[in-house]
């Protein structure tokens, strides 16, 4: 099972699309993929479910958001508990395509995870770290190793608490950008605060048994392009600039994903992601370009 969280500070740079559609063509390839929404904007979840099914079914007790809570209130809560397979899509895919929904209150649950941080010393505040950036990673371990090939992970646009939980979870982290000035200026920093996060966790494991919790190493998959404006066959030249330029100190993917807005902003009314919907035959080149692209994810994580 391999745990990928899909990253950027930046807002509204394609990480939801990238997630759906990654997502969606893993499972028609066979694969069995788990998708967490840890956004509290919740756009994936309503990527796959109607927000009436949300408010009705979700809600309550099954979101991400009674993961975080503290664990007095959770118990005898499984973490399997809160899956569903999303309706709309379930036809499209051989494998599972399952999903973890989010929670607009998620947000409140940062704040008092933040509140749990600290000790009277150095020994308790490093168990409490442990404590509060583990929940997601420990509910992971609860699942049978063999129910997913593959958890893909939302983040939102920062790097709070519950987006620190998904990185220390991750074998792999995945960005995407978009090719502006705002949008790849923040990569390197991310890059940074990644790994002063893993640094951190691995020395503050120190004062636990090694066998139980051994170092973790989450590698970047690498940046993929989103929204990209392409002309002749190639981005266009006012964003060349910023894609060579991510290039020379980031892991790039080959291959990019085109800017379509109609195509892409309606697939979540439909609830199913734009790969695996037959398309028109002038839209077919975006759905090929994103197949090469999880061509070359699939290669780099899964095979
Ligand atoms: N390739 C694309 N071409 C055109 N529009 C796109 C493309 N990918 C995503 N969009 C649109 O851009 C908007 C933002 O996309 P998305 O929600 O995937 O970004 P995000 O990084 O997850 O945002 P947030 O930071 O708010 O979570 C959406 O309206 C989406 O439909
Ligand atoms: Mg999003």
């Amino acid at each position: 099972m391999k745990i990928v969280s899909i990253i950027n500070y930046k807002g509204g740079v394609g990480k939801t699309t990238v997630t759906a559609n990654v997502a969606g063509e893993l499972a028609n390839r066979g694969y069995n993929v788990l998708m967490i929404d840890l956004d509290p904007q919740a756009s994936l979840t309503f990527s796959f479910v109607t927000p009436d099914y949300w408010k009705d079914e979700l809600a309550n007790e099954r979101t991400i958001k009674s993961w975080f809570r503290p664990a007095k209130k959770n118990l005898g809560l499984k973490f399997e508990e809160l899956i569903i397979t999303p309706e709309a899509v379930e036809s499209y895919v051989s494998g599972k395509l399952d999903l973890i929904a989010s929670h607009l209150e998620l947000i409140n649950v940062d704040l008092e995870l933040a509140t749990q941080l600290g000790g009277a010393n150095m020994h308790q505040a490093k168990t409490k770290f442990l404590e509060v950036h583990r929940k997601l990673l420990n509910g992971i371990h609860e699942l049978d190793p063999d129910l997913y090939d593959i958890i893909l992970i939302d983040c939102p646009p920062n790097f709070n608490i519950v987006t620190k939980n998904a990185l220390l979870a991750s074998d792999f982290i995945l960005i995407p950008a978009k090719p502006d000035y705002l949008s790849t200026m923040g990569i390197d920093y991310l890059n940074s605060s990644v790994n002063k996060l893993v640094k951190d966790y691995n020395e503050y494991c120190q004062i636990e048994d090694e066998e139980e919790t051994p170092p973790i190493d989450p590698k970047i998959a690498g940046v993929v392009f989103t929204m990209v404006q392409v002309y002749d066959g190639q981005p266009i030249s006012s964003i060349r600039p910023y894609i060579a330029q991510t290039k020379r100190s980031n892991v790039v993917f080959d291959e990019y994903i085109r800017e379509n807005k109609t195509l892409f902003s309606e697939a979540p009314l439909i609830g199913v992601p734009v790969i695996l919907q037959n398309v028109k035959t002038a839209q077919q080149h975006i759905v090929s370009e994103m197949t090469a692209f999880i061509d070359e994810f699939e290669a780099k994580v899964l095979i």
